[in-house]
């Protein structure tokens, strides 16, 4: 069984003090940074570009694991690398050449993730799973922290779990949006390695502390 990651999503840090919570990241048990990165077309928000990803990167002393949520992401997969991205996931439904896209980031040597909206079917990745290094399970609309879980992800997971299987793959999967310390458990065991979360670590008073919790489980 691999062990548990734990991937805070800056989209909830102190943007007026992000020193100060890249500190607290290196320190704590955390294993990746979670970068979002919204465009305003795929998602109805906007959050922040490369500027902010390369002053990051600067002080991060773990994988920056950076999540497109942006259209044509294949446009500028050389500009994370060179930002300082080690995780690069797009989004299935904003690739119509995934599979190019996906070597595109291997080749520039960064590990390729794919991400899927809640209402997108994991057997929609049959043909590509054995490409990936990971796959993105939203389990909210991606495009805000701080939204309620949704319950459907669980048998999503399985699924992609049996999948992986079948096919062989390495994949892990990491499961982003209303992830917090009383669902990482059954999350895990229906398969998930990876857990991204924002508003329950950085909002929760002792980031340390919970963060030491979701590793533990
Ligand atoms: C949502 C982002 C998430 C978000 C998670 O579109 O992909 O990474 O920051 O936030 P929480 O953990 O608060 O749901
Ligand atoms: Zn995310």
């Amino acid at each position: 069984m691999a062990n548990t990651i734990i991937s805070p999503s800056f989209l909830s840090a102190d943007f007026s003090n992000l020193k100060k919570d890249i500190d607290i990241i290196n320190q704590s048990d955390a294993d990746w940074f979670h970068l979002d990165i919204m465009d305003g077309r795929f998602v109805p928000n906007i959050s922040f570009g490369f500027p902010v990803i390369k002053a990051i990167k600067k002080y991060a002393k773990k994988p920056l694991d950076v999540h497109l949520m942006i259209v044509e992401p294949e446009k500028y997969i050389n500009e994370f690398k060179n930002a300082g991205a080690n995780i690069l996931t797009v989004h299935f439904e904003a690739c119509s050449h995934l599979h190019r896209t996906i070597q595109y980031i291997k080749s520039a040597g960064m590990q390729a993730g794919v991400s899927l909206n809640p209402h997108t079917p994991v057997s929609f990745l049959e043909d590509i799973i054995f490409d990936l290094d990971l796959v993105l399970i939203m389990s909210v609309n991606p495009g805000f922290g701080g939204q309620k879980f949704i319950e459907n992800t669980y048998s999503k997971i399985e699924k992609l779990k049996n999948l992986i299987t079948d096919k062989n793959s390495k994949a892990i999967i990491e499961v982003d949006g209303g992830v917090d310390l009383l669902n990482i458990s059954k999350l895990k065991k229906a398969g998930a390695v990876a857990f991204v979360a924002g508003s329950s670590i950085f909002n929760s008073g002792d980031i340390l502390k919970i963060i030491s919790e979701m590793k533990s489980i």
